[in-house]
């Protein structure tokens, strides 16, 4: 028997545990083009908050009663498809469930022989291309520019940073806490971190940049956003990856207050999610995968064990409890 998590109710702001149900459900047969999977690892993201707002946005919001969207990867165990074999590993939307039935046209195969599966739900999935195309194809980060990166010890985050440091900018990175900030300098090598949590980041920032900021690649919004649109540059470009000091209530999500420096400085804001570039996946694909065989890119994983601890995990996003690509390893469950 299989074992789901489901929404229970649209929360007003962040859900409380009781909008999270756990049940035990027998998976239909199969139809044909259809495929049976274990699913090993499933991704905790801020964007699920998103999906369980009852608005229109880039997804429909997940319906009551159904399992949570999530990003997962699991192994192929029954298939009625041509296209997949037993023992095929593939990811897509799985739900937060320990196994799946699914169409054969909902997932994509991935080579897990010289790779862990769920490498492919951080540095080589959504998270990587995430940061890929947001820095590389929006940011365009020079050389000798001044980059400033939100949430940088996180999983997105993280990797944004790094691919401006490798372009040749003088990256800085603002993160919740001593221990991430020393690992932005220490181990990822950024020119300098900003502790939002410990004092003024304004402040810091005049310290940290003194000739002003050319590159923003903002996950945080509100405060920090205000702080850094202050110190942008004449033609900065701000990429709009997320807000999410802002997502425990959308419907009063605060905008820039000093939003007429875009206009007085000519700056450039764009958002964008993946939408945009699934067919450039595979261009995202071997620059991260070259990076991690290489060792020039680390990609930081927060591993739970076990479906249970997903309530837990959802709120850690937002209290800043994780540090890196947060991913619930479900091989015990099975
Ligand atoms: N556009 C897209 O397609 C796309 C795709 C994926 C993710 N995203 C966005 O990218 C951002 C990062 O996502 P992720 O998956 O990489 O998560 P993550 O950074 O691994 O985890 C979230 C982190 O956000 C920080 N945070 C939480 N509340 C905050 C607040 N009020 N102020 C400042 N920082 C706060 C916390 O780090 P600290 O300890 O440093 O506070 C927390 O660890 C999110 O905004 C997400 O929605 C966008």
């Amino acid at each position: 028997m299989a074992r789901q998590v489901r929404l229970t109710d649209y929360p007003d702001g962040q859900p409380a545990r009781s909008f999270w149900a756990f049940s035990n459900d027998d998976l239909p047969p199969l139809g044909d083009n259809e495929i049976k999977l274990r699913i090993d690892w499933v991704s905790v993201d801020p964007g699920m908050s998103g999906w369980i707002t009852n608005k229109p946005s880039y997804m429909p919001p997940v319906k009551l009663g159904a399992v949570m969207r999530a990003f997962g990867v699991g192994e192929v165990v029954e298939s009625r498809s041509e296209r997949f074999q037993l023992g095929d590993w593939v990811t897509g939307f799985l739900g937060l469930q320990t196994e799946a039935v699914v169409s054969h046209k909902a997932v994509r195969k991935i080579d897990t022989t010289s790779k862990p599966p769920q490498l492919f739900l951080s540095g080589l999935g959504m998270t990587g291309y995430t940061a890929y195309f947001g820095m590389m194809d929006i940011g365009c980060p020079q050389e000798n520019d001044t980059v400033v990166v939100s949430a940088a010890s996180g999983a997105v985050g993280g990797i944004a940073a790094q691919l401006a440091k490798q372009a040749g900018a003088r990256v800085i990175g603002i993160a919740g806490g001593p221990v991430k900030c020393a690992y932005l300098t220490d181990e990822l090598g950024l020119d300098a971190a900003i502790d939002y949590k410990a004092g003024n980041v304004g402040e810091a920032l005049n310290a940290a940049a003194p000739s002003g900021i050319d590159l923003y690649f903002d996950n945080v919004g509100g405060e920090i956003l205000d702080a850094v649109l202050d110190r942008m540059n004449y033609r900065g470009r701000i990429v709009v990856c997320g807000s999410i000091s802002q997502y425990a209530d959308f419907s009063a999500a605060r905008g820039p207050a000093n939003y007429m420096r875009v206009v007085t400085h000519s700056l450039k804001m764009q958002g964008f999610t993946m939408r945009n570039y699934m067919h450039r996946v595979p261009e995202a694909l071997e620059v991260l995968a070259k990076g991690y065989a290489d060792g020039s890119l680390k990609f930081r994983e927060h591993i739970l064990e076990g479906l249970e601890t997903f309530p837990d995990a959802y709120e850690m996003l937002f209290d800043g409890r994780n540090h890196g690509k947060l991913l619930m390893d479900l091989r015990g469950d099975h």
